[in-house]
């Protein structure tokens, strides 16, 4: 688990990739055994899929590129294909469908995964560029990950008993004497990769890319912070709100982040079936861009763009080079973030002072999706890789992108130039923000 992908080969890169499709997909099969059959194949929200859905998807998909299309294999089972293509049916739609029954899907996948373990075995990782230093493996194995936190925002959103545990991240070595900004001097660094092995297509090609000087949070806002705001009557005042943000607003009736209930005086938060007082030093989660970016407003700053975020993240100043890694180039350890739904919540703000990155910044990878003030477009060169439907059709449309991954997002997926998007109105996802604010002439870090 230490050595970068990069530097593996052979033997070695074969035996990472069998490890962590196994261990991806052991938490798939966490998510689908905690609850039973009919909790599995229920519609819990009409914006998830059942549970059922995102399982055998996972399993089509993996068929359709790895069994297919790299091992050039028979179909294990061409007649569900239309059942699991999620352009074909909207997430509300699915629960409707003849979909594998929860025995059936089980078995399905694990038939999909004997053969792929086969042709990883047999299949030279070199020569076509959908398989070469294993990229058709790693973006299979990180699109069961991105399901997989997919289904623990389904979890989230489901009624009923607990069914999730995990044990709260531990408390933060000393935060105290961590300024709460730093400044970011003006210049270029280098954007996106052109040398992650597995690094999907939206993250190429790498190039390089100015920013005037800013300063940006060493931490994400917290629970505390933002209750400032609703307390403060920010989310009935309209000058902090875009328009649309206003409309959306008053609209869907919002009042504080999802998930929160109010009990006389205070707040509460339901998690994972368990109402729980709110922890003021964890960084917020489930609030939509409009929220974030309407905290930021009332407070004078902002959110940051997408490239000022990955600035703070990646560039080593003294290098001038950009780190896989705010740390560095080295796969995360437990010490550096909190990542793969090792625990089921944000540590609080100031931890993983080894996960810091040149400039001093904190929990950039993991913890919780930041929203970006970006909307998701190509970088300059962008060329779809292996399909279309990845990346490239959701350019330019009503998204804006998150960065960082959240304690639900496996590392293998949490590398600092990989982007998420989603809606502006979306919170169900495991997403908070920090701010930012433009340096004015004069000001030294
Ligand atoms: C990159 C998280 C926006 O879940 O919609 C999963 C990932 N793409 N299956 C999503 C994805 C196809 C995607 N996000
Ligand atoms: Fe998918």
């Amino acid at each position: 688990m230490t050595a970068s992908i990069a530097q593996l080969d052979g033997e070695a890169l074969r035996a990472r990739l069998a490890g962590e499709l196994a261990r991806t997909r052991e938490r798939s099969r966490l998510l689908t055994e905690a609850v039973d059959d009919d909790d599995l194949t229920a519609q819990h929200s009409p914006i998830m899929s059942p549970l059922v859905w995102d399982l055998a998807h996972i399993g089509n998909q993996e068929e359709l590129w790895l069994v297919r299309d790299v091992g050039g294999r028979e179909p294990v089972r061409q007649d569900i294909d239309n059942l699991y293509d999620a352009f074909m049916h909207a997430r509300r739609d699915r629960v409707a469908l003849p979909l594998l029954p929860p025995a059936e899907a089980r078995t399905y996948v694990g038939q999909v995964r004997e053969k792929v373990l086969d042709i990883l075995a047999t299949t030279p990782l070199e020569g076509r560029r959908l398989v070469d230093r294993g990229f058709a493996f790693g973006m299979i194995l990180q699109h069961e990950q991105q399901h997989d936190e997919t289904m623990a925002a389904t979890h989230q959103l489901r009624d009923g008993t607990p069914v999730l545990h995990a044990p709260p991240p531990p408390r933060p070595a000393q935060v105290a004497g961590l300024p709460a900004e730093v400044l970011i001097p003006a210049g270029a660094f280098s954007m996106g990769t052109d040398t992650e092995p597995w690094a999907l297509d939206n993250e190429r090609p790498a190039y390089r890319v100015h920013t005037e000087a800013f300063w940006i949070d060493t931490t994400p806002v917290t629970n505390g912070a933002y209750t400032a705001f609703l307390d403060g009557g920010g989310y009935d005042d309209p000058r902090w709100w875009t328009p649309e943000g206003w409309a959306h607003n008053r609209e869907a009736g919002l009042v504080a982040p999802q998930f929160w209930l109010r009990d006389g005086g205070r707040w509460l938060r339901r998690r994972f079936g368990v109402v729980e007082p709110i922890p003021a030093d964890e960084p917020v989660q489930h609030v939509c861009w409009y929220e974030a970016d309407a905290y930021a407003r009332w407070l004078g700053r902002r959110l940051p763009t997408e490239a000022e975020w990955e600035k703070a993240a990646r560039h080593d100043p003294a290098a001038d080079r950009s780190r896989r890694f705010p740390w560095g180039d080295e796969d995360p350890t437990p010490a550096h973030a909190n990542l793969g739904q090792r625990h089921l919540q944000p540590a609080p703000a100031g931890s993983y002072p080894a996960g810091a990155s040149a400039y001093g910044v904190r929990q950039l990878i993991g913890d919780v999706w930041e929203w970006t003030s970006s909307g998701f477009r190509p970088y300059p060169g962008f060329g779809a890789f292996p399909y279309r439907e990845y990346s490239e059709v959701f350019f330019g449309g009503d998204y804006r992108v998150l960065r960082g991954g959240s304690w639900a997002t496996d590392g293998a997926a949490a590398r600092a130039t990989f982007r998420n998007w989603d809606h502006p109105i979306r919170r169900q996802i495991f997403a908070g923000f920090r701010c930012a604010r433009d340096a004015r002439p004069g000001d030294a870090g």
